[in-house]
């Protein structure tokens, strides 16, 4: 049976120019001529797009979009939000022309952040190909790769609302410290990818606090390591690997909107029916060494946060 996988991501950035130069070079993205609805419109795999560029002052993730298998499962996730009372959009004409979809559906989540469910997202004419990342990527049936959100104080309504009502689910928690950050979160899947979305309950100014792309090559991944360096960009995280099932040998850097990007290789794959649930306590085996401006960072968050709960 054909799952929902993680389709495509918008964000809203406000330096374009740095960011299409950061894509093509430091994630090894295609820019394509169609942008799809928005400003610019990147490739990484077959589809004609999986990150959208909108220009705006956020510099935050502006949508997350989910491919649906087929459009019983998106008249399923259509009557769940109903169920649970949360408004959804059907995609008009002009919606389906930009992103070339035959369905589509639009919502929030109890933060506020859009989401966009479509069935039919389309493959682009030319096959992909990047100096960058030689490999590729692993995306197909796993989807794009998987994005992390602070979750502040809607922890419970958050993971109620992906899991409950947009269908994910729980493949394990984790109970942790970073640095001076308390990481206290639950990693979510929605195929055989270890998690397509985590939700992290810590504060942050920004609702993205990363997203991934899996390599499918280590090489790529080192490769990419040592660009950035060149680049004068210091990894948030340095190289270093999440523990089994996922496996993932990855770095964090940060993009030119401030939250970061994680390259990967190696991560492992869970059989979602019968995968038990854990609970963790750390979030890497070896490595992934935080940085200072990270620690700090967070530290920063924390404090502002405590500081609102005062006020
Ligand atoms: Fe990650």
């Amino acid at each position: 049976m054909a799952e929902m996988s993680l389709g495509y991501l918008v964000f809203e950035v406000s330096k374009p120019a740095a960011w299409r130069d950061f894509a093509t070079t430091h994630l090894g993205c295609q820019i394509v001529a169609d942008a799809h609805g928005e400003d610019c419109a990147l490739r990484i795999d077959r589809k004609a797009y999986r990150l959208l560029l909108r220009q705006g002052k956020a510099d935050d993730l502006a949508v997350l979009g989910w491919e649906m298998p087929n459009e019983a499962a998106l008249q399923a996730l259509a009557t769940r939000l109903a169920a649970a009372g949360v408004a959804a959009e059907t995609f008009g004409a002009e919606d389906i022309g930009a992103r070339q979809v035959t369905a589509g559906l639009r919502f929030r989540d109890p933060l506020g952040l859009v989401n966009e469910a479509v069935v039919g997202q389309p493959d682009a004419a030319m096959p992909f190909a990047s100096d960058a990342m030689p490999g590729g990527f692993v995306t197909g049936e796993f989807g794009l790769g998987h994005a992390v959100l602070a979750t502040g104080r809607k922890a419970a309504a958050m993971e109620d609302f992906y899991m409950r009502v947009v269908g994910l689910s729980l493949t394990e928690r984790i109970d942790t410290k970073i640095g001076p950050i308390k990481v206290d979160g639950a990693f979510l899947h929605c195929n055989r990818r270890h998690h397509s979305l985590a939700l992290i309950a810590i504060p942050s100014r920004k609702r993205l606090l990363h997203f991934m792309l899996q390599a499918a090559q280590l090489r790529d991944v080192g490769m990419a390591l040592t660009r950035a360096r060149a680049a004068g960009i210091k990894p948030s995280l340095d190289l270093g690997q999440h523990p089994d099932p996922d496996g993932t040998i990855s770095f964090y850097a940060p993009t030119p909107s401030g939250f970061d990007y994680e390259i990967g290789a190696g991560s492992g794959a869970i059989d979602p029916a019968t995968h038990r649930t854990e609970v963790k306590h750390a979030t890497s085996d070896w490595g992934h060494k935080p940085s200072l401006r990270m620690q700090m960072r967070g530290a920063i968050d924390m404090i502002a946060d405590k500081f609102r709960k005062a006020a």
